[in-house]
């Protein structure tokens, strides 16, 4: 049967050039990861907001339903400081009438650490010993990634601007991900302002392709094959897909985040920072559009502020203050288990290359 391939999909063992996205904070959880791996794509632990010990159990439980390659992603962010207490005053406040609302106890000042130390979760990252390590929000040293490269771990990171594409460029990473304007979840931007660095995937992917040697990974509001066949034109070596697999019965998403994604139209997403202090792409909600003028904490401990709240409101079936996060491409949503998604994305690609060959005369 005829296959897609790419010198980077050889490279990582995988049967078509696809990464399904890393997708911290439940998502993308081990299940999800484990049944994308074994399709044939590079399926992707998020382990943002993951402490060392459950990161190695995870690892651990794909390692047990399959032996194809995966991958894990962290994101690189300045280490826990202390909040000045009129911000939390404010953040508080800001918050408590909706904790009151979902029979929540008043929320309690949020305190060190807001976040995994991302020190400990490198070394768990080298003890797993991954196919493929990425970063998102930031670049690590290069001695840092030197000595991942050196654990036999390819290393790849996330740019949105052609400027940090050139930084992992210089700090020896193997690959990098063109995450688009379009993207569902956390903007990856680390050298720029965020708002800023929203580039459209199909500029932005080209635009990086031509400004580095590195392999190049497109992602943002791709959802079927014929996306994939068109960042594969650009020079792409694969596409990362998020929004696409958070239907799949595999996601730890939300029964309410999937019905959304599955309702949803092209023009229903917005970013906010009210949910984590750090921009992200997602479905519009009530918690969104109250909170847009709100003072708020910064990244992570917001999310930290607003985990009861959008845990709650899931459990609850009420979509008003969970983190839908979706790109651009959300009116594409189809809701398959993750091997059916990835044999249907194949067959697409396949396709689409076909027809756009068809074009050429002699
Ligand atoms: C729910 C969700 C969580 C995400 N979490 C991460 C993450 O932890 N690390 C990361 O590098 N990217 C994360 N992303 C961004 C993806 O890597 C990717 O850029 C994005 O999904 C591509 O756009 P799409 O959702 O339109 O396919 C997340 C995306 C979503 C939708």
């Amino acid at each position: 049967m005829a296959r897609v391939s790419t010198p980077l999909s050889e490279k990582l063992g995988l049967r078509l050039p696809l990464i399904v996205a890393p997708m911290a904070g439940g998502p993308g959880g081990p299940d999800l990861v484990a049944a994308c791996s074994a399709a044939g794509a590079l399926g992707a632990l998020g382990f943002a907001y993951t402490q060392p010990d459950d990161m190695k159990k995870q690892a651990a439980f794909v390692r047990s339903k399959t032996h194809q390659p995966f991958s894990i992603d962290l994101r690189v962010s300045s280490p826990s400081a202390p909040i000045d207490p009129a911000a939390q005053r404010g953040a508080l406040d800001s918050v408590a009438k909706y904790y009151a609302e979902l029979d929540l106890p008043a929320p309690e000042p949020v305190r060190i650490p807001y976040a995994p130390e991302l020190d400990a979760q490198i070394t768990a990252v080298q003890e797993i010993r991954p196919r493929v390590f990425t970063t998102h929000l930031g670049a690590l040293p290069k001695d840092r990634v030197d000595a991942l490269r050196a654990a036999g771990i390819v290393v790849g990171g996330t740019a949105t601007c052609i400027a940090e594409a050139k930084r992992l460029q210089s700090l020896g990473y193997d690959f990098v991900i063109a995450q688009g304007g379009e993207a569902g979840g956390h903007r990856g931007t680390y050298l720029r302002e965020p708002a800023d660095a929203l580039t459209g995937t199909l500029a932005l992917a080209r635009a990086i392709v031509r400004a580095v040697q590195l392999p190049v990974v497109a992602a943002g509001g791709i959802m079927d094959g014929a996306g994939i066949a068109a960042v594969l034109a650009l020079g792409a070596q694969a596409a990362q897909l998020g929004t696409a697999f958070i239907p799949c019965p595999e996601s730890g998403a939300p029964k309410i985040h999937k019905d959304s994604l599955l309702a949803a139209r092209e023009d229903d997403t917005r970013i906010t920072e009210k949910f984590s202090g750090k921009p992200a792409r997602g479905l519009v909600n009530r918690f969104m559009r109250e909170m847009e003028p709100a003072p708020q904490l910064e990244y992570p401990a917001q999310n930290k502020l607003t985990g009861p709240l959008r845990q709650a409101s899931g459990k609850a079936g009420n979509g008003d203050f969970v983190a839908m996060w979706a790109g651009q491409g959300v009116a594409m949503s189809r809701a398959l288990p993750a091997a059916q998604l990835i044999e249907a994305l194949e067959r697409e690609t396949i396709a689409a290359l076909q027809s756009g060959a068809a074009l050429v005369r002699e």
